[in-house]
């Protein structure tokens, strides 16, 4: 599937259900390039533990979230953060279009789930802040096996749940206040890039 056929299937299945999975949204080389660098990140000791809450209130919470995260920066320029930023933008805009969302900006990490760790259930809105609209993740793993675990477990419904392989390539979208989800435990390193399109 080429980017654009991925952003026009993202955002049929967005419009119509307000969460989406599609893979291959980015060449595979691409995809390997945020691997590298957010591998890099790590190795110099850049990722540090995620918190919970926002700005001065946010805590360090592992038995909630163990992951390890960099916010990207407008200094994250290599060709394949580029390419990630363009492929982003067309979404956003594609989404504005179809749905009129608004999508004003992106705002995203690299993030490292080491195994063992997970991020419990929550909503990706926070409670006195709406500007964040849809949540993307865009995964960055070699070869996830059907045993190495750490699925995304979205709560679609009530009664219902999809959980989604964190493949590299794969892109999950879904708005940020309709749908839970949590990360399980996986059996090895699990990487990302996160983020959310937020309005003004
Ligand atoms: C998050 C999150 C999901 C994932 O960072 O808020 O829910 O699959 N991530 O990594
Ligand atoms: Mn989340």
């Amino acid at each position: 599937m080429t980017t654009a056929a991925a952003v026009d299937a993202l955002v049929e299945q967005i419009a119509e259900r307000g969460w989406a999975v599609v893979a291959d949204f980015l060449p595979g080389e691409i995809v390997a390039g945020l691997r590298t660098r957010a591998l890099a990140l790590d190795r110099a000791g850049l990722l540090a533990p995620a918190r919970v809450g926002r700005g001065t209130r946010s805590v360090e919470r592992t038995d909630v979230r163990g992951d390890r995260i960099a916010w990207l920066t407008d200094a994250d320029s290599a060709p394949a953060d580029r390419a990630a930023q363009v492929a982003l933008a067309s979404l956003r805009l594609a989404a504005n279009r179809a749905m009129q969302l608004g999508l004003f900006e992106f705002e995203g990490h690299y993030a490292l789930y080491p195994a063992g760790a997970g991020y419990a259930r929550h909503a990706d809105r926070f409670r006195d802040d709406d500007a964040r609209v849809l949540s993307i993740v865009l995964y960055l793993n070699e070869r996830w096996g059907a045993g190495d675990g750490g699925a995304l477990r979205l709560y679609v419904a009530d009664d219902a749940i999809v959980d989604i392989a964190p493949n590299g390539g794969t892109l999950v979208a879904f708005l940020a206040d309709r749908f839970e989800h949590e990360v399980l435990a996986g059996t090895r390193t699990r990487l990302s890039l996160t983020g959310w399109f937020r309005r003004r």
